[in-house]
């Protein structure tokens, strides 16, 4: 298991549970192991009785500045097939038990498009949905270009996915990508008392509803397949190697 990764059961009967990045000097890159420990995370929660509702949070000012770049490298560099995520997205699309997440401050690449998965996202105000993906030489990721269209509609999406136009926690608010912004002393408050809500329904009708709400898992699962397969080879393109080395050698 990995340290950058916490979880734990919380509320009254323990029905939530919850995964927290924690990595913040890294401001929650995603490592392979982090994806490994996640994905373990949500089987677990799945197959426990006990388990409502999956929770997941950032830090303060972070959510997750994606996948790690350093791993971004070695995968480009063939050191690494880099499968971990692919579990993780798989287990996300296709939880039966309700996922609310939290976000305060930064939400790129991955850290946006993990809560196209979830029912209910909470962030602040000021946070940063950010899928800077063609800028990287990279495509969109995770089902997004199925899951965001079905939200927002076209033109948000492929401003956000394809233009790599950042969207402020209002602004995600207002375009359908996420339920609520609210303040950075009340978002934790306020995504627990929405899992406790969750939590205390009666599970089946709740999973049942949820099923109905929600694209078909199969299809996001497809699309999750066919994304990954044009990812990895932009990934190992000679423009994506100078993306991420102009990251790598940036002066701050
Ligand atoms: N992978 C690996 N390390 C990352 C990272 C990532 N995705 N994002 C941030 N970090 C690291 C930085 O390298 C830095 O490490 P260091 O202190 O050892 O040098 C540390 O986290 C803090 O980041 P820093 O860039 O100093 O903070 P900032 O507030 O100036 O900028 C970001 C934060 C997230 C805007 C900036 O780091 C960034 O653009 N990261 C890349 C995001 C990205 O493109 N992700 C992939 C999307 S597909």
């Amino acid at each position: 298991m990995s340290d950058h990764i916490l979880i734990e059961r919380a509320g009254e009967t323990g029905a939530i549970n919850v995964i927290r990045f924690n990595r913040p000097e890294k401001k929650n890159a995603i490592t392979r192991d982090m994806y490994a420990a996640m994905a373990g995370a949500l089987a677990d929660g799945e197959t426990d009785d006990n388990v409502r509702v999956h929770v997941i949070l950032g830090t303060p000012g972070a959510f997750s500045s994606g996948n790690d770049m350093q791993d971004f490298m070695a995968v480009a560099m063939g050191a690494s097939k880099g499968t971990e995520v692919f579990d993780f997205l798989i287990a996300l699309a296709t939880v039966k038990k309700p996922v609310v997440s939290g976000v305060d401050g930064l939400a790129i690449g991955i850290g946006t498009t993990i809560h196209m998965h979830c029912d209910m996202t909470f962030a602040t105000p000021g946070s940063r949905f950010h899928t800077p993906f063609v800028d990287l030489a990279l495509v969109p990721e995770a089902g997004s270009s199925l899951l965001a269209p079905a939200a927002m509609g076209h033109q948000k999406a492929f401003a956000m996915l394809a233009a790599g136009i950042p969207f402020s926690g209002e602004e995600a608010e207002c375009a359908g990508l996420i339920f609520k912004t609210t303040s950075a002393e009340e978002l934790e408050q306020m995504v627990f008392a929405a899992a406790e809500q969750l939590a205390a329904k009666p599970p089946k009708a709740l999973a049942i509803a949820r099923r109905l709400v929600k694209p078909d898992p199969e299809a996001i699962v497809a699309r999750i397949r066919e994304e990954g397969e044009l990812f990895a080879a932009q990934l190992k393109s000679a423009e994506a190697l100078t993306a991420f080395q102009a990251f790598m050698a940036r002066k701050k």
